[in-house]
């Protein structure tokens, strides 16, 4: 039975703080520190929302707060990946590029990337043979593979191992160099983050010119995209789809195993399988995997801040802003309010999904996301139908990441 309404004090609890200190050392205990004060002005990194209900007016109010000027992703991205590339647009622009870009994410074209990481000797597959084998699998490496697998099948590229851990390595480079104290990338930066990321794009625009609807690119240009626009939005989901990902899932593992929460998380079917072997291990209410993949999402909440640039003098939580400051929303402090992990209790209307934003630009990727977080989950029910629990072992965290993350997270089986 799972503890509930776990404090921040215990084991998933010091082990998350680990996981975020580990990636940010200053600036998490700092974030942190300003969390039951609604709104606060921090010199040097802008006007911090540490509310739900502020941080929702802030990012549907478009009129006054941009993700292009001062301070917003714009300065941060736009030297690295062009003008176009969703998450430095607004308007009609924006909202153009994104229905253009819907059908990427249709249930069909998102299952076919994630089968990419599941055909037989994939990386899912490995874990479940291997954990059977009794062996100790990493986890981490694991949700790696499977992620750079997806990253192979967006820019085009045959999920090799090579290539995979390549395109993985490049995506991580470039989103390691960002830190919220930095406004903008040094010219430097800028210039090599370029360089990665052409490298990581050249097959994409191959595929492009190719014009070949089996790829991603070749899709976008049948869609109507312009070979820098697919350019942008491809370099836009290695950036956000990658580390994300990998960030979430051992998380969401080691979450369950402290917690003992795995064999309920593992016991339930995906959605639309409501029978087989996974229902009959701890089997019944088919949403509670949705409810725990939810609350994971909530406590782990792996894009921890969102940034938007003043455009009008506005109020944001009764603090004057002028146009050109920064807002740094602090979604690890509005999602965390709610409390520790606790799938049992309903999450507040206001605080649901926030994790992946609100308003024009919520996460264009939430179906892929979680298609990546089921398919890990899928390959391990069987086993745990089979007695099987899987522990945690030895855990390393990672550091000098953007998003907060284990960097070992070992598993093996225990049989009941
Ligand atoms: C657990 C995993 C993920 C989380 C928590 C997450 C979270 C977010 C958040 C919070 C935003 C909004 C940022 C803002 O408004 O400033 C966002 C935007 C975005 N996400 Fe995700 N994301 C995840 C996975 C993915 C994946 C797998 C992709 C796929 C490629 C993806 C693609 C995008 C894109 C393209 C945007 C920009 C949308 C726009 O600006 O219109 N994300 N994500």
């Amino acid at each position: 039975m799972g503890r509930t309404g776990t404090s921040w004090a215990s084991p998933e609890a010091l082990w998350e703080e680990r996981v975020q200190r580990g990636a940010h050392p200053v600036a998490y205990p700092a974030i942190r520190g300003l969390r039951g004060r609604a709104v606060v002005r921090v010199p040097r990194v802008g006007v911090v929302v540490n509310d739900a209900a502020v941080a929702r007016e802030v990012l549907l109010d478009t009129e006054r707060f941009s993700k292009v000027g001062p301070g917003s992703p714009s300065d941060l991205w736009t030297p690295v990946l062009g003008p176009s590339v969703l998450l430095n647009m607004e308007g009609a622009e924006h909202a153009a590029m994104r229905r253009a870009l819907g059908p990427i994410f249709s249930p069909r074209a998102v299952r076919e990337l994630v089968d990419a990481g599941r055909e037989p000797g994939g990386p899912l597959d490995e874990l479940a043979l291997r954990l059977d084998k009794g062996e100790t699998v990493d986890l981490a490496a694991t949700v790696a593979a499977q992620a750079g697998a997806v990253i192979c099948g967006l820019v085009g590229l045959p999920p090799t191992d090579a290539a995979v851990r390549e395109s993985m390595a490049a995506a991580q480079a470039v989103t390691g160099m960002v830190r919220l104290h930095r406004r903008r990338l040094t010219a430097a930066q800028a210039r090599h983050a370029r360089g990665v990321l052409e490298g990581l794009t050249a097959p994409a625009r191959m595929a492009y010119r190719a014009g070949d609807e089996g790829t991603v690119p070749g899709r976008m240009r049948a869609l109507g995209l312009s070979e820098r626009e697919a350019m942008g939005a491809v370099g836009a989901f290695v950036l956000t789809g990658t580390e994300t990902i990998q960030s979430f899932v051992p998380r969401l593992l080691a979450i369950a195993h402290d917690t003992g929460w795995m064999d309920r998380l593992l016991g339930v079917p995906g959605p639309g399988a409501a029978t087989g072997p996974a229902a009959a291990n701890g089997g019944g209410d088919s949403d509670l995997r949705r409810r725990m993949v939810e609350e994971g999402l909530r406590v782990t909440v792996p894009t921890p801040a969102m940034l938007r640039s003043v455009v009008a003098g506005a109020e944001v939580g009764g603090e004057r802003v002028r146009p050109g400051d920064r807002v740094v929303i602090a979604t690890v402090n509005c999602c965390r309010a709610e409390g520790g992990f606790d799938p049992d209790r309903a999450i507040s209307a206001g605080v649901r999904h926030l994790w992946f934003g609100a308003g024009p630009h919520f996460c264009l990727g939430m179906p892929l996301a979680m298609a990546q977080v089921n398919a890990v989950l899928d390959a391990l029910a069987p086993v745990a139908a089979a007695g099987g629990t899987p522990v945690v072992g030895r855990r390393r965290v990672a550091r000098g990441v953007l998003v907060p993350a284990y960097r070992e997270l070992a598993i093996t089986l225990a049989r009941t």
